[in-house]
């Protein structure tokens, strides 16, 4: 059966083959890679069931495939391209060898601290070629990795890792994201205090400051890897087995663990990477985003790395040490594919064009965005700045529960439409479905999208906790899998996702529970209770608004909200605190408590001009105490 697309007729039946003889298509797709053992099954299991298996008793391991297999034809081609933060420091290029060589070393050096199959490794790292290594390293001897975004505080790495229970975790001594010095050494002593499951910490000497070594605890990353043989033969993974857990934000303020199997996620992201972007052999990849985010997880290291593609990996920001920044390293390293988020496109139109004088951009192929809508005015200056009219642009619909890309165009090959995701990925039915749980049929439609086909990357549990993987996914659409995204479908049948439909808000393409950052602010002495919604931000996409009720004896306004900000930041990272706080007398509730956040998000739009039904609520003069004061 065909799997590669290549023009839109073959989408069409690639597509249609898909749905029907789902097993043999994806059987097809999966025999480009190397199976230790083959599967007796493509697949069983339900989402009623929530049982999900693909690939049964296979056995694999996604770091051959990555590495081993490439090593064969590819060993002196480059897989990684890592640009520092600071453009006078050197680049970095590793060879598929060069990878090869530090995974195996960095593996054998976890199997000599007694890390074995199934235990948990905490990565806490920059951008850096060894981060790369440490996942790899991880997933060949077949312990279960959880980046945790470099971005996130103490308190937060702490509440990951002990939801995992990790027993060893690697980090650096610090870094730099722009002129921002980030402590890791310091922030990995603060969480791992109050994390007993860690047994050993490996610390990458990255910026060479002097540190303090905690001597039962601390070992360094270059004296563990030094003598360590070039060679660790991979563990054979059952095509179920655990390969990572990523945390993401939920409803409610405890983070989900998503857990990812190996054969599926492998297989999935293989084959979307390569029919996204359309890559052909050599092109130059560059995904800017964190390898902590799903997306520097599946098309940062393992999608393009099974492909034998070059990925760069940038530890800076597109800022420093000017807005021109990202523009130089895609002429430096002649990228032909680059993949970035609405938000960071946002931010560089916001000054001009003249970043983009003397930049060629003329390696560009392929463009794409990820993680949040994109608007047509950001749509428009990247296809004309960036792309000069001459790169199609991939707008990828996913999630980190995902895996991979369920609903984007195919690069040059299904036709775009601005700020529409387009079409499904062969595999993937997406339906949409209204409030009562009926499925609404034809075109021209919205609902709230649901998949209704297992596809291979999906998440298969939350760690620790498949109950709630159930309720939160499975259960309020019976039989399907449902995103917490609403949709629009058009006339021509083409998806827009139109933003979350549930408490989950996207700030700069971060996905923020507003559980988690309500729970950090009500523990601020003098805060009784919050509720954040969001806004439109014209740059983050959305923008976090605060209403806080407070005791009587709360100082000054000013003094407070940065006090607000300072413990958000503290508990969950900079990158959630909120934009605006208000400090309002009373919340909107109705009798039984729950607080109307339809409201609050009005008037967080400053929106007055219709604030709905209010009889519902126990004091409806709240809502225009809290208008007044927002005016
Ligand atoms: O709301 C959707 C939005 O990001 C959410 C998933 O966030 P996360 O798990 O952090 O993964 C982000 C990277 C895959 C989705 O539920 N989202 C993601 N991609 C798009 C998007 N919204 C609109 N358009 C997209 N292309």
């Amino acid at each position: 059966m065909e799997t590669e697309i290549n023009s839109i007729e073959s989408y069409k039946n690639i597509y249609q083959k898909s749905i029907t003889n789902t097993e043999e298509f994806w059987a097809e797709v999966a025999s480009d890679y190397e199976w230790i053992k083959p599967w007796n099954k493509v697949f069983t299991g339900s989402f009623e069931e929530a049982n999900i298996s693909w690939f049964n008793e296979a056995k694999l391991n996604i770091s051959s495939n990555c590495l081993d297999k490439n090593l064969k034809e590819n060993g002196d081609k480059t897989a990684l391209i890592w640009e520092p933060n600071n453009p006078n420091d050197a680049t970095i290029k590793w060879t598929y060898k060069d990878l090869y060589i530090q995974t195996c070393k960095l593996a054998n050096g976890l199997k000599s601290l007694g890390v074995v199959k199934g235990d948990r490794v905490c990565i806490y790292m920059p951008m850096i070629p060894e981060a790369v290594a440490s996942m790899l390293a991880c997933a060949r001897i077949g312990a279960i990795h959880t980046v945790v975004f470099a971005g996130f505080s103490s308190s937060a790495l702490a509440d990951r890792i002990n939801d995992c229970g990790c027993k060893v975790i690697i980090t650096a001594d610090a870094f730099y994201r722009g002129e921002k010095k980030i402590d890791l050494k310091t922030i990995t002593d603060e969480a791992i205090s109050n994390c007993p499951s860690i047994e050993k910490r490996i610390i990458y000497i990255h910026s060479n400051e002097p540190l303090v070594w905690i001597h039962e605890l601390d070992i360094n990353y270059h004296e563990l890897i030094e003598n360590q043989s070039n060679e660790c033969k991979a563990e054979a993974m059952d095509s179920e087995d655990p390969l990572f857990i990523l945390y993401t934000s939920g409803s409610t303020g405890k983070p989900k663990g998503l857990v990812h199997t190996s054969a599926g996620y492998m297989v999935y992201v293989g084959y979307t990477f390569a029919q996204v972007f359309q890559y052909k052999s050599g092109d130059i990849h560059w995904c800017t985003a964190d390898i902590g985010w799903i997306t520097g997880h599946s098309y940062i290291v393992y999608g393009p790395l099974l492909n034998g593609a070059t990925t760069v990996l940038f530890e800076g920001i597109p800022t420093y040490p000017a807005a021109d920044r990202n523009w130089e390293i895609v002429d430096k390293h002649q990228v032909n594919i680059f993949y970035t988020a609405p938000t960071a496109i946002r931010s560089l139109l916001a000054y001009g064009e003249s970043p983009l004088e003397n930049k060629k951009l003329d390696s560009l192929k392929i463009l794409g965005t990820v993680g949040e809508p994109i608007n047509e005015e950001a749509w428009a200056w990247y296809n004309k700045h960036i792309g000069k009219d001459n790169c199609p642009i991939v707008d990828t619909w996913w999630q980190t529960e995902t895996g991979g890309i369920l609903i984007s165009p195919i690069a040059g090959i299904t036709p775009l439409k601005p700020t529409f995701a387009t079409l499904p990925m062969p595999g993937v039915l997406p339906i949409l479905v209204d409030e009562h749980g009926n499925t609404v049929l034809g075109n021209g439609v919205e609902g709230n999208l649901c998949i209704a086909k297992p596809w291979p990357a999906i998440a298969r549990s939350i760690y620790g906790d498949h109950k709630r993987y159930i309720e939160t996914y499975l259960t309020i659409y019976k039989g399907h899998y449902f995103t917490g995204d609403g949709s629009k479908r058009d006339a021509d049948g083409y998806y827009k996702i139109t933003g979350r439909v549930d408490d989950v808000i996207n700030v700069s393409g971060h996905r923020i529970g507003t559980g988690e950052v309500e729970d950090a602010i009500n523990e601020h002495s003098i805060v009784i209770e919050s509720a954040i919604v969001a806004y439109p931000h014209d740059i983050k996409g959305q923008g976090l608004y605060a209403f806080i009720i407070c005791n009587a004896n709360y100082m000054d306004e000013y003094a407070l909200t940065n006090e607000i900000k300072a413990i958000v930041a503290d508990k969950i990272g900079a990158f959630a605190k909120p934009d605006k706080i208000q400090i309002v007398k009373n919340l909107p509730k109705t009798r039984s408590g729950k607080i109307m956040r339809r409201i609050l998000r009005k008037i967080a739009e400053n929106d007055d001009s219709n604030f709905g039904d209010t009889s519902t609520l126990i004091d409806s003069s709240v809502v225009e105490s809290i208008w007044e004061k927002r005016k």
